[in-house]
């Protein structure tokens, strides 16, 4: 069938010239027939398949299911490689590339003649990445996350990617738990493709991104090796097909009423904090006004429903099993911007209005929620003038509101050479305090803010402590962990003027975080702070320090903010 409507493609694939037959005849080196060129919309898959990144080694699978729906409603599905992002594998971490396959995928889109793009991929940074790039293009984009793993399994309980990692760690260093035990846990714990099956930041954004209408509904929580991921895959496959016909742009999804159920569906189901980081950079991209102070206002009165781990009990697959994002709707009602209209066509009204909660334990009703206020907490103070994050939620109750002495440590190297001194002068009551791992100072802002606890202290029985840094924290992880202090430390925010024996108090409930000294002596501490040289002078590593923003507006890198549309003006030959 010819599409009635003009085409991007057109303009690539239906010219009747010289540029035509180039476009056309190397496609044709593929196996194609004249009619696929005849003016049908060529949808671009984005493929982040890579055996470096497990969390997405079954998508090969998936792109056939969106290719055979693209096919089946008349467009013509073509697959292109993006970057991708293994959290667990590539070094020195992953958030270090988020910007640079934002670069990749947003060229790949305006580059190719594509009319829409379906996005394949979740594992941490790949999904924020991927929307970056597609929405400072703008034209038809819908997502379909690998899904989460299998529960994991061992020796007759369930446990959860990362957070059992963690939690396991600490006891084998508390002596608590025998390494041989720790190790054994190993191959139970992954037991399938696809992402981290807690709470952790995967699941967070398919989830929040599930809310905000960029996918179909369950895309949050299908398991990645589930026949039903596949079939939405499929299902996918045809509706971007109608979106583009529509004439629809990634504009149409992506509004303020968007962004603000993210923050609320982020508070509902325990999200990870960076989630923070990847929802002010995408609202960049997007050109809506969306800020740190949103995640406050918005999420602080929202309950928590969602008794997963890391912040509760059950796993992604029992959250599927219950009801999935639909239900939470349904449970937030009002709360939400319920009129608001996804890709799949349907409002989130639409969508409650068929929405299921099977399962009350894992899906708390409204009155009976796991947490009255479960949202992520933007503390300020003199420690933090452009903001800090605490999840609550994560947290020990009784350390919320807590005032202790300082100890810092001025590197992650200085943490592990130091951590474990049994003369390091530190008791349960200290602050914990890490500098220099920052968006420009680590380069790249890695998960090292959850510091594991000295050793004498586990063994002590202590499990948990105030730890304060400008570096972000897993989705899987907890504890009483305040991020992300912006400025950082590597270009003189006050988290660089902290010393050994300063006294920091936190107020979660009043949401604020402050180095108590005076400000005389703050001023004269930053008079005397010395600057560190960059470390790295070439490559993507100068451009991301030479340009990457602070964590209150989301690390993306300044010159990446907006949207340069889709129109390229010059043949390629
Ligand atoms: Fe890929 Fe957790 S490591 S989602």
């Amino acid at each position: 069938m010819t599409d009635p409507k003009p085409l991007r493609s057109a303009a690539t694939y239906g010219k009747r010239d010289r540029d035509g037959f180039i476009h056309r005849s190397w496609m044709k080196a593929q196996g194609f027939p004249d009619h696929v060129f005849d003016g049908k919309p060529i949808i671009g898959i984005c493929q982040t398949f890579s055996e470096f990144n497990p969390c997405h080694s079954h998508l090969r699978d998936i792109a056939e299911g969106v290719k055979r729906g693209v096919w089946e409603a008349g467009g013509v599905p073509l697959e292109f490689p993006a970057m991708s992002l293994g959290e667990t594998q590539i070094r020195p971490t992953a958030m270090l590339f988020r910007n640079l396959m934002s670069m990749d995928v947003e060229e790949s889109i305006r580059g190719y003649a594509m009319d829409g793009v379906v996005l394949l991929g979740g594992c941490d940074k790949n999904s924020p990445a991927m929307l970056m790039g597609a929405a400072s293009v703008g034209l038809p984009a819908m997502l379909v996350s690998s899904g989460p793993m299998l529960n994991g399994k061992f020796r007759g309980t369930d446990i959860g990617s990362g957070t059992d990692v963690w939690r396991f760690s600490e006891e084998v260093r508390a002596g608590t738990m025998s390494n041989a035990d720790f190790m054994a846990a190993e191959a139970g714990m992954s037991r399938s493709p696809g992402t981290c099956m807690t709470m952790g930041t995967a699941s967070t954004l398919a989830c929040i991104f599930e809310a905000m209408g960029l996918s179909l509904p369950f895309n949050g929580t299908i398991p990645g090796v589930d026949a039903r991921r596949k079939a939405m895959a499929h299902r996918t496959g045809n509706r971007i097909v109608e979106l583009v016909r529509s004439g629809a742009t990634m504009a149409d999804v992506l509004t303020r009423e968007a962004f603000e159920n993210g923050v609320k569906m982020c508070a509902a189901i325990g999200g990870s904090t960076n989630a923070v980081l990847h929802l002010l950079a995408l609202a960049g991209r997007a050109g809506v006004k969306f800020d740190l102070a949103d995640w406050q206002h918005l999420g602080a009165s929202v309950p928590l429903l969602v008794d997963l781990m890391p912040s509760g009990r059950f796993l992604m697959e029992d959250f599927h099993y219950a009801g999935g994002v639909p239900a939470v709707v349904a449970e937030l009602g009002e709360a939400l911007h319920l009129d608001h209209v996804g890709v799949s066509g349907l409002s989130l009204r639409d969508i409650a209005g068929t929405a299921r909660n099977d399962n009350p334990e894992v899906i708390r009703p409204l009155d009976k929620p796991l947490m009255a206020e479960g949202g992520l907490v933007i503390l300020k103070g003199n420690l933090a003038p452009r903001g800090a994050v605490i999840k609550p939620g994560a947290a020990s109750p009784e350390l919320l509101q807590h005032r202790g002495r300082a100890v810092v440590f001025h590197s992650i190297e200085d943490f592990h050479a130091r951590v474990d001194d049994p003369d390091l002068d530190i008791d349960a009551s200290c602050v914990m305090v890490l500098q220099g791992c920052g968006p420009r100072g680590y380069p790249g802002m890695p998960e090292v803010g959850n510091m594991p606890l000295p050793r004498k202290l586990l063994e002590a029985g202590v499990r948990d402590m105030v730890r304060v840094s400008d570096a972000r924290m897993s989705g899987t992880a907890f504890g009483t962990v305040v991020l992300h202090c912006a400025p950082e430390a590597h270009i003189g925010g006050p988290l660089a003027l902290v010393r050994d024996g300063d006294m920091i108090a936190l107020d979660t409930a009043n949401a604020s975080l402050t180095l108590e000294i005076s400000d005389e002596e703050m001023e004269a501490r930053a008079a005397a702070w010395v600057p560190t040289p960059p470390a790295y002078d070439r490559g993507w590593y100068k451009l991301y320090i030479d340009h990457v923003t602070q964590a209150d507006q989301g690390a993306d890198l300044d010159f990446l903010r907006g949207s340069s549309g889709s129109v390229v003006t010059r043949e390629s030959h």
